[in-house]
């Protein structure tokens, strides 16, 4: 087989044949760009040695599979040919031209556009209808999930082939459909870009933006950390042809976004992005100085406390820990203490409570979305009126108590679900507009994403019915339309199931060759 293009995801395809054992022309034209691929390569092959994966054998035998090619000619005999060059349509078609000129009339041609149409692609070759779509995540030898797609001009066995080929490679394949962003990215990219706009409009910072997500969802990276990983650049060019093609404002890259790449922060690639890399690893935030400062380490703990609130479970349970970490605890809020803690429910204000509290000044809401437990996300929310000395006395407290902090404003969702409710949201829309089954969006978003559970087992996990009191709520006090509540999650709340009963329901029509049955058409 062939790769074209060397970046960062080039290697990591060509790593994967290779370990399958299958011989791979890496063709790159620029030397130090193949200089570079090979060296992320060789880097790799390398780490998986020192974590004892391969020995130094397996090492040579995977690397020398890998033969680097300045032109194209060497992909005349190959039987597969996939095109990882950067996301413009016009470089894509070239390198298509080329691949269309040298390989044999039988090869199969496969790109790994992460949101160009594969149509438009194939359509300039001579053979479109041995063209395909071959998507594959970052980082490539990791993660599990191939989308195969197909367009209308492929021809059947060539999808087929394309899936058995993943199979044979370890991974997942799932059939998507041609439209802009496939299944994950369509999913994905929405959600990092509505992170990036939190960060520009100073709703949080980015430590606690990427914890929320990680601490608070159990999400393997926080967005910006994965803005980063994704390259700023390729997240800027999918999301244009996402706004290009769906027209929604979800989609409209955030200006922020624009900036950083326009002044080469592109991310962990170049070691500047959202986040610097010095060394490969990352030093925090560029740009904002409190980014990152953790709240908890400049406050003072109190030794009483008040703790109100709606949530009552929560509430009880808040109390007795702190009482058992050695607070003088009370649930009366007519008693004098140094702190008002106000339990708080995602769709919930803190606001009105601090007021009939009478101190707004010393009470902090305390949202804990995932519950109390060791190392569990805790959000502090400051109102209008709330004091930094009682932000940072709350902190200390949920450090005392091993959670950890992030700060969010007195809005509905709070950080986390302000994340994670659109977010979802998308996911139903996607399910409910035909695009693609709840069952393969969980797929797509656990093996291409690291998802610890899909979107609709997320769902399923907080209730329908909370997750659309939540975006109800956003939707009520921002009015944008992708706020709005989607039918689909209205009926499943009224109706009590949950999507993986739905799941079991759905009719499952043998695909030929697909593991799991997508929307290939
Ligand atoms: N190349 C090869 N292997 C890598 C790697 C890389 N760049 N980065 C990590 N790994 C390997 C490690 O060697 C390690 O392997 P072993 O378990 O065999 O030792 C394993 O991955 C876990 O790595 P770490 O322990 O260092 O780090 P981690 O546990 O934090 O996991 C991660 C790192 C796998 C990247 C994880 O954070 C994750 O799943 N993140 C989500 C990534 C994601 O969402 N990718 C999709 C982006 S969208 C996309 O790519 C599509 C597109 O078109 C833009």
């Amino acid at each position: 087989m062939a790769v074209v293009g060397l970046g960062t995801m080039g290697a990591g395809i060509a790593e994967v044949f290779a370990r399958s054992g299958i011989g791979v022309v890496a063709i790159e034209a620029d030397p130090q760009a193949l200089r570079a691929g090979l060296g992320a390569l060789d880097a790799s092959l390398s780490r998986a040695v020192s974590r004892g994966r391969l020995d130094a054998r397996q090492q040579a035998e995977i690397r020398a599979k890998v033969r680097p090619a300045p032109g194209f000619a060497d992909a005349a005999a190959v039987d597969l040919a996939i095109e990882v060059v950067p996301e413009r349509m016009e470089i894509k078609r070239q390198v298509f031209a080329e691949l269309d000129r040298v390989c044999s009339p039988d090869a199969i041609l496969a790109t790994n556009t992460s949101s160009l149409s594969v149509t438009s692609i194939a359509a300039a070759t001579k053979h479109p209808s041995r063209v395909v779509g071959m998507h594959f995540f970052n980082p490539a030898p990791v993660m599990g999930l191939v989308e195969v797609v197909r367009t209308v001009l492929t021809d059947d066995s060539v999808p087929t082939a394309v899936v058995d080929l993943a199979r044979q490679l370890g991974k997942t394949p799932v059939g998507v459909g041609d439209r802009a962003g496939f299944v994950a990215n369509a999913l994905l990219l929405p959600y990092l870009n509505h992170a990036a706009g939190l960060l520009e409009t100073g709703y949080a910072t980015a430590a606690d933006i990427d914890k929320a997500a990680t601490a608070g969802i159990g999400l393997p990276m926080g967005p910006l950390a994965l803005l980063d990983l994704i390259g700023l650049d390729t997240s800027l060019s999918i999301l244009e042809v996402l706004h290009a093609e769906f027209g929604l404002a979800r989609y409209c890259p955030t200006p922020l976004l624009r900036r950083l790449v326009t002044a080469g922060r592109t991310g962990r690639k170049v070691g500047r992005g959202i986040y610097a890399y010095p060394d490969g690893r990352s030093a925090g935030p560029i740009g904002s100085p409190d980014d990152g400062v953790d709240v908890g380490s400049a406050g003072v703990a109190p030794a009483t406390v008040t703790v109100i609130g709606s949530a009552d479970e929560q509430e009880a349970d808040l109390a007795s820990a702190l009482a058992s970490a050695g607070l003088n605890v009370t649930r009366n809020a007519a008693h004098a203490t140094e702190l008002v803690l106000v339990v708080a429910e995602a769709g919930q204000p803190v606001l009105p409570a601090a007021l009939a509290a009478g101190r707004a000044g010393q009470a902090v809401g305390v949202h804990l979305p995932g519950g109390l437990g060791p190392g569990a996300l805790v959000e502090l929310i400051a109102t209008s009126l709330t004091s930094d000395t009682a932000v940072q006395a709350a902190a200390a407290l949920a450090e005392r108590l091993g959670l950890a902090v992030v700060r969010a404003p007195d809005r509905p969702g709070f950080l986390v679900g302000a994340l994670l409710y659109p977010h979802l949201a998308d996911a139903v829309r996607m399910a409910q507009d035909g695009y693609a089954s709840a069952a393969d969006i969980d797929t797509a978003m656990t093996l291409g994403c690291g998802y610890p559970r899909g979107p609709f087992e997320l769902i399923d996990d907080a209730g329908a019915a909370d997750v659309l009191a939540g975006l109800r709520a956003m939707y009520i006090a921002y009015g944008y339309p992708a706020l709005a509540p989607p039918p689909l999650l209205a009926e499943h709340a009224a109706a009590g199931i949950d999507f993986a009963a739905a799941r079991r329901a759905e009719p499952r029509p043998a695909s030929p060759g697909l593991a799991r049955t997508g929307p290939v058409r």
